[in-house]
């Protein structure tokens, strides 16, 4: 990210759920020559242990031709997150944003004091990104984050990176995003701490572009990602299914996969 915001670009990072998800990634990358974040939902520790997970990115990224990093995506809770560090996270998000600006400061302030003697990264967030299916208001600007508290919260809590709140929100969209990006530079100036972009399925390539060069250097996948995954298993299911051995299905889908992952990352303009 430190990188990223010297090249005024921004690294992507994709939420992935199982091996095949983490080998698409990663090879995907390798394919485009870029860097790339993987990351896990807390939730989906229910499929894929903290530990499972947290083993295969490393052991993948070791033998990977391009650097992968590896984080814990939106966690609420400080002991799962101190979880997730002794089971080998190397970054972890600590996501206060629905607490008050003094309760969101304390809690991720505890978490980076945690963290740092470990060595972990630590992203949080303020004004909060919500979720396009809980019916939550993206577009209204007195949601989104504050240049000044954006410099105060940095300050206080250490944080290695921020997520902020400029008119994105979790999910598909209904109607086109629109970036509040005079907001963004606002923020940008008002600190130097890396800036993350969530809600990242579906926001058109073109504000993506404005939006790394003014100051988001680290963006979010997972949506999409995801229902691709689930498109590429039931296209191989409808044409495929008994025509071709099933143990064909994991190259189809890591394929289809592989070749999202590569295009996305075309956005990102560090080569590796
Ligand atoms: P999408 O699911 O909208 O792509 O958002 C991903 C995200 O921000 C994960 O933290």
């Amino acid at each position: 990210m430190e990188e990223a915001k010297k090249q005024n670009t921004s690294v992507i990072a994709f939420d992935a759920l199982d091996y095949n998800t983490i080998c698409s990634c990663i090879r995907g990358a390798e394919i485009a020559r870029r860097p790339v974040i993987i990351m896990l939902y807390p939730g989906m520790r229910e499929i894929i242990s903290f530990r499972s997970f947290a083993a295969i990115v490393k052991d993948l990224a070791q033998k990977a031709s391009v650097p992968v990093a590896l984080h814990l995506d939106h966690c609420t809770n400080y002991e799962l997150l101190m979880q997730a560090i002794e089971d080998g996270f190397t970054s972890v998000m600590a996501d206060g944003s629905t607490l008050s600006y003094e309760d969101n400061v304390r809690f991720t302030r505890s978490v980076v004091q945690a963290a740092r003697e470990k060595g972990v990264d630590v992203e949080g967030e303020l004004g909060h990104v919500g979720q396009v299916a809980a019916g939550d208001v993206y577009t209204d600007e007195r949601g989104f984050t504050l240049p000044e508290e954006a410099a105060s919260f940095a300050e206080e809590t250490g944080v290695t990176s921020l997520a902020v709140a400029i008119g994105s929100c979790h999910g598909m969209y209904k109607a086109e995003p629109k970036l509040a990006l005079d907001r963004l530079q606002e923020i940008r100036r008002a600190t130097g701490v890396p800036l993350v972009l969530h809600g990242g399925s579906g926001i058109p390539e073109d504000q993506l572009e404005k939006a790394f060069r003014m100051g988001i250097n680290k963006f979010n996948v997972a949506t999409e990602y995801v229902i691709l995954y689930e498109q590429l298993q039931h296209t191989f299911y409808t044409e495929q299914y008994g025509k071709v051995s099933p143990f064909e299905k994991y190259k189809v889908v890591r394929s289809g996969l592989e070749e999202y992952i590569a295009r996305k990352l075309q956005l990102c303009t560090i080569k590796v």
